[in-house]
Formats: C-alpha cells, structure tokens, sequence
C-alpha cells in the first residue's frame, strides 16, 4: 500500500515537473514569438515607412542588390532613367539603364565599399536633354543605393525666373522713360501752351495708370502663387459676376462697333471663390476677345452647367485667331504675339496668366481652340460649390 502510495506520489510528481517544465517551455516559445511579431511588425512599419519615402521622393532612388539585380526603385528613378512601366524587380540593372558611367561606378562602388559621384548629360542636343548628378551609396551586403537628381528641372525654374526679372523690368523702364521725357520736355519749357502742357500731362497720367496696372498685376500673380489663397467660404454666382463684367465692358463693344451675345443659363452657378478673382477671369477673357476682334465682329459669351459638378465658360470671338505655337504660349507671363500692338492696346501680357493661374487655383481647367482670321474659343472650367447638405431629420428636430 505505502508502495503504491510512493510511486503514485512520485508519478504525480513527475508528471506535475513535467508539465510546469512544458508550460515554462511554451510560456518561453509564446515570448519568443510574441517579440519575433513585435520586430516583424517594426520591420514591415520601416519598410513601409521607407516605400513611402521612396515613391515621394523627388530624386530617382534605385537599391541594387549584392548581384547587381534591382531589388527597388521608386516613380521619379523611373521617369528619370525612363524604365519601362512594368515591375523590373530582379531585372539585371545593365539591362534597365544603357549609362556605363553608372555600370562602372556601381562596380566600383561594391569592389570598394565607398560611395561615387558622376554628373551625367543625357540625350545631348535634344530639346529634352537633361542633366542629372548620379550617386551611388554602398549598402551593408555589397548592394548599393543610386540616387539621381535631374538638375535640369532646377536650370529651367532658375532660367525662367531670370526671363521673368528680365520682363518685369523691361515693362516697368518703358513707362517710366516715357514719364522721365514727358516731364523734362514741360519742365524745360516753362513758356509752353496751357493746351501742349495739358496734353504732356494727360501722357504723364496714362504711363502711370500703366504702372499701377502692372503692379497690380504682379501682385495678383504672387497671391495667386499661394494655393488655395482665393477660396472663399462664401460661394459666388458665377451668372452674376458675367452680368456685371458684360455691364462693364459694353461701352468698349459698343464703341468699336462689335456685337455681345450672352448666353446665360436660368440658374445660379455657385463657385467658391473671391468675386474679385472670378470677376477678374472673366473681365480678362471677355476684354481680350473684344481687343482683338475688328470692328463689326462679334462675340458670344456661354455660361452653362457640365453636368452638376462644374460649370463651363466659353469667350468666343471671331478676330484675329491666333496660330498653333501662339495657342500653346499664351497663358505664359508676358507672352503676346504683337507686343506693339498689345501694348498699344495698354496690355501687359500678363492677363491669361492670371486666368490661368485663378482657374488652377481653384481646382479648374482652361484651354483655347483658334484659327488665324476666323477667331477663337477661350474655356475654362471651374468646380461648383457642394450645395449644403439637407438636413436630415433628426439634425431637424
Ligand atoms: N481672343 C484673342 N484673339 C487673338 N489673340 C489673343 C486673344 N486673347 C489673347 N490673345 C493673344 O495672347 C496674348 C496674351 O494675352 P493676355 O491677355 O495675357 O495679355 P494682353 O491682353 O496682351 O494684356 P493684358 O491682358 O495684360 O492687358 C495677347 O497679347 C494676344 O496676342
Ligand atoms: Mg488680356
């Protein structure tokens, strides 16, 4: 009996070693696992992290592995190096990029372990030749990151801002050397006819109205390089703001003996922006059809609804028409075809782009269609504001 007791005891005893053995054990395999989780679950947030980076990064970025084979890249490496659309994970990267400079400075790279640097000029000569500064950055295991900055894009912003300095001062000295003669020829001429010095004056008063305009004209484009800085709350009635500028601008059409048909729908066009900015697209499109449209022409202004989500103007004139290379010009800053006549006509050049940037702004689209001495067709196209919601019936009560 005491034996039997004895051995159950000592059964049960090491049955309960071996379970509290085997539950120290899982206890031990659960922690384990659970720290293995916690580090995937780190390592997927950093690949995440980093897959982020790399498609927003606006240098071209590929990661090359110890064998040479591309293991990543990300959109602008694409559109920089001009890799094919489908995925060329494992593709041998010789086979992706024709750049022996990058071939050998990849080898150099990984045979060493230190990082390169080379400038590149690719396509040479072409109008889309760009110039890019390569570098290659040795990565643990013998693979390598290659980063590519297209510095081309950089030269254009930089030249581009130089015209546009050039321009603007250029426009600013026209009138103000008219101003400085006009003022020394009445200064000089003490005995000069109240008639003849009226007239100089009268001059004097126009070149500084051409100043103002200008200037005003500088500062609309530098708010409107501001996003989203002429949204308003409030939303405006486009049907209104074209009334208004056709009340405005029927005096002119009537003096150079043109025709305005305006073609309104029944119904508000709510947009939501500044009168100010809208009343100026529209001024700016309308003032131009009538400028460059002889006399007995006409011009035909179309407000309608696209279809509940935006509205559409068209300006359509039957003038001048512009040609193909104009069309694709005439929103940049300063561009006018006949910059005589246009500053005769006391334009700055600067008005479509004010409409074109007003219309981005807003989240819009505009174009032009034309042909030279039958007219053309100015559109834009503007968001419309979201009616406010019904309220629903418990918000009623
Ligand atoms: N409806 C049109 N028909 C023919 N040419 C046009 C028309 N609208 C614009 N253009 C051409 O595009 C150029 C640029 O127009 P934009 O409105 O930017 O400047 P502008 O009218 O010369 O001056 P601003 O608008 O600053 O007073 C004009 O100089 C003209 O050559
Ligand atoms: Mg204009």
């Amino acid at each position: 009996m005491t034996t039997a007791l004895i051995a159950s005891t000592f059964l049960l005893a090491a049955a309960a070693w071996g379970w509290h053995r085997s539950a120290v054990a899982r206890r031990a395999a659960l922690e384990a696992l659970r720290e293995r989780a916690e580090s995937v679950a780190a390592c997927s947030a950093e690949v995440e992290r980093l897959r982020a980076g790399l498609s927003g990064a606006s240098d071209g970025l590929i990661v090359v592995d110890e064998r040479g084979l591309v293991a990543a890249s990300n959109p602008a490496a694409r559109d920089i190096a001009n890799l094919p659309d489908q995925d060329h994970r494992g593709a041998r990267i010789e086979d992706l990029v024709a750049w022996p400079k990058l071939h050998a400075a990849l080898r150099r790279c990984r045979d060493d372990h230190t990082p390169q640097k080379f400038e590149l000029e690719i396509d040479e000569g072409e109008p889309h030749a760009r110039r890019l500064s390569v570098r290659c950055q040795p990565l643990p295991g013998r693979g390598a990151v290659v980063g590519i900055d297209d510095q081309s894009r950089i030269r254009r912003l930089e030249s581009l801002r130089r015209d546009f300095v050039a321009n603007v001062s250029h426009e600013l000295k026209t009138p103000l050397t008219a101003i400085q003669g006009f003022v020394e020829t009445v200064l000089d001429d003490p005995e000069m006819s109240t008639p003849t010095r009226t007239r100089f004056l009268e001059r004097i008063a126009q070149q500084t109205q051409r100043l103002t305009t200008l200037v005003s004209d500088l500062l609309t484009l530098s708010r409107l390089d501001d996003d989203k800085a002429i949204m308003s709350p409030e939303p405006v009635d486009m049907v209104t703001v074209i009334q208004d500028a056709v009340r405005d601008l029927m005096p002119i059409a009537e003096r150079e003996d043109l025709e305005m048909v305006v073609e309104l729908p029944d119904q508000q066009l709510l947009v939501r922006a500044e009168q100010e900015a809208l009343r100026q697209v529209a001024g700016n499109l309308i003032d131009n059809a009538l400028k460059y449209t002889p006399e007995r022409g006409v011009v035909t202004l179309r407000l309608t609804n696209t279809g509940g989500e935006a509205l559409r103007l068209e300006v359509v004139d039957t003038g001048i028409g512009l040609s193909k290379e104009d069309q694709e010009r005439v929103f940049e800053r300063f561009y006018r075809v006949d910059r005589a006549r246009s500053r005769q006509l006391g334009g700055t050049g600067l008005g479509l782009s004010i409409v074109k940037n007003t219309v981005l702004n807003l989240g819009g689209e505009m174009g032009v269609k034309s042909e030279v001495g039958v007219g053309s067709l100015f559109w834009i196209q503007l968001p419309l504001a979201q009616p406010p919601a019904e309220p629903t019936p418990d918000a009623a009560r």
